[in-house]
């Protein structure tokens, strides 16, 4: 359905973001038809450029990060001349009055992008508001790191809550817009079948795994400083945590959802000093192979041989309530691993007592894998009798679902769903605050530990799923990480 028609403001619009996703996300729904007219987009960041110099650098864009099948020439004329690009001055007073009279009637949506560094949050806000450009349908939208620990998390959201209300503050999780993770919702409560087991009673654990091959790339200054805990753990890893754990939300409206995901942050078991050491394990790369070639250590690509930043993590987290005291979620993910996988598996208990003789094969607890990606789809592992005549032989197989082979669409990129929810005023698939604020909760004393202990850090080389100790974590509980191919 068409959306009324909006000016969405992109800063920090000559960055990588708004190259690589957020011009591309913006083109695909315009394909899509989901544009009334007359929609703009401004383009808005320091660097001096007229509005074709910026249209020349959207079409670069489009032809880098869109499929060559979705690219259309007409369809590209038709984007193009809806962008137009404005040089602002984030801190001073620059582009701001140019910046509002591009804007259109003031009654029309505005969505403020923000893709830019946290220190500029503050300071863009201030200025949105006072040079009148806000008005009732104003969007703002935040991307992570949202702070680096629970005070400057807390520092950061007064500073924009102060002059916008949260119904109009968008936290993005990119995570939350994978088309998989939508479909977990489905999964969970568009079927009858899986809310009666998805508790202690019949879960044994919870693996989410999110692995990349990918080593540091270009993000040496912002990476460095953060690391895997807090570029991954904090907002992707936690927030499938709650999707796998909440309670059925009474409606899938923002608040709904929002309401049952800090619940589930809340009752997370918190690691103080000595849990923190026997729950987590840190890793950082070594020089290795990946994607068939050798690859550098973390420290040779950062060029600092003393840092101790982590570029892997594994956590054994526990929940304290009714539906899943006792059941495990193991969280992993880092950089150069094995292969680029992001999947949940939920690890069902045992049937308990076998009446098979033992020359039939062992009987496999069942298994249900969602692959968030690549390859998205889901298999729910069952054990079936081996057909043929050669008697009672058990076999463990997948009732598999590929999206790519079961639905011949386009898959779209999470940034299309979710940059067209912030014109829509969604907030369902975005953060609030409260829970940005307990998943920091958590998250400190584990950085705390850590820093007491600096050189805690296992190595490992780059192209195998990380240290031995990620292992250990897992069989000591007499369980193992589900592979990942
Ligand atoms: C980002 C992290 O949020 O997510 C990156 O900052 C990471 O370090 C990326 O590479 C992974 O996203 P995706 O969509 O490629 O899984």
């Amino acid at each position: 359905i068409p959306v009324d028609p909006f000016d969405f403001v992109i800063f920090g619009a000559t960055g990588d973001l708004a190259e690589r996703k957020l011009l591309p996300a913006l083109y695909q729904r315009q394909r899509d038809g989901q544009f009334s007219e007359p929609s703009r987009i401004i383009g808005a960041s320091r660097s001096a450029m007229s509005d074709d110099e910026f249209r020349a650098h959207a079409r670069r864009a489009l032809e880098q990060f869109v499929g060559e099948k979705e690219r259309d020439e007409a369809e590209i004329a038709r984007f193009l001349e809806r962008i137009s690009y404005v040089p602002v001055d984030a801190t001073g007073s620059n582009g701001w009055q140019e910046l509002a009279a591009r804007l259109g009637e003031p009654d029309r949506i505005r969505a403020f992008y923000l893709a830019v560094g946290p220190s500029l949050f503050g300071h863009i806000a201030q200025h949105i508001k006072d040079y009148g450009l806000a008005n009732e349908k104003t969007r703002i939208v935040v991307e992570k790191p949202i702070g680096r620990d629970l005070a400057s998390a807390r520092a950061l959201n007064d500073t924009i809550g102060s002059v916008f209300s949260e119904s109009q503050i968008f936290r993005i999780d990119h995570y939350l817009g994978k088309e998989t993770v939508q479909n977990l919702m489905a999964l969970r409560f568009a079927n009858a079948l899986y809310e009666p087991l998805w508790n202690s009673a019949h879960i044994d654990h919870v693996q989410i795994t999110v692995a990349e091959s990918v080593g540091l790339e270009q993000r040496a200054g912002y990476y460095d400083k953060a690391g895997a805990l807090r570029d991954m753990v904090q907002n992707h890893l936690m927030q499938l945590l709650c999707l796998v754990a909440m309670e059925p939300p009474s409606s899938i409206d923002a608040d709904s959802m929002r309401d049952e995901k800090l619940k589930v942050l809340r009752s997370l078991v918190p690691l103080d000093g000595v849990d923190v050491s026997r729950h987590t394990v840190r890793g950082q790369y070594r020089a290795g192979a990946s994607s068939g070639g050798a690859v550098s250590g973390y420290l040779e690509e950062l060029g600092d041989p003393g840092s101790t930043t982590e570029t892997f993590v594994a956590i054994k987290a526990e929940i304290a309530n009714w539906r899943w005291a006792g059941v495990p979620f193991y969280l992993r993910t880092g950089k150069r691993l094995a292969s680029r996988v992001s999947e949940i598996v939920v690890q069902f208990k045992p049937v308990p007592h076998s009446i098979f003789e033992p020359a039939a094969g062992i009987v496999h607890a069942n298994q249900l894998v969602i692959r968030l990606q690549p390859d998205e789809g889901v298999k729910q592992w069952i054990m079936i009798k081996d057909p043929g005549p050669g008697g009672m032989r058990l076999r463990h197989v997948p009732l598999d679902m590929s999206f790519a082979q079961s639905f011949n669409v386009r898959h779209p990129d999470a940034y299309e769903r979710l940059v067209m929810d912030v014109v829509r005023g969604n907030q369902t698939l975005f953060m609030r605050r409260d829970e940005v604020e307990a998943a920091w909760r958590w998250i400190d004393p584990i950085l705390e530990a850590w820093a007491d202990r600096p050189d805690d850090v296992h190595g490992y080389t780059a192209g195998t799923w990380g240290p031995s100790a990620s292992i250990g974590l897992i069989e000591r509980d007499a369980r193992t990480w589900h592979e990942s191919i």
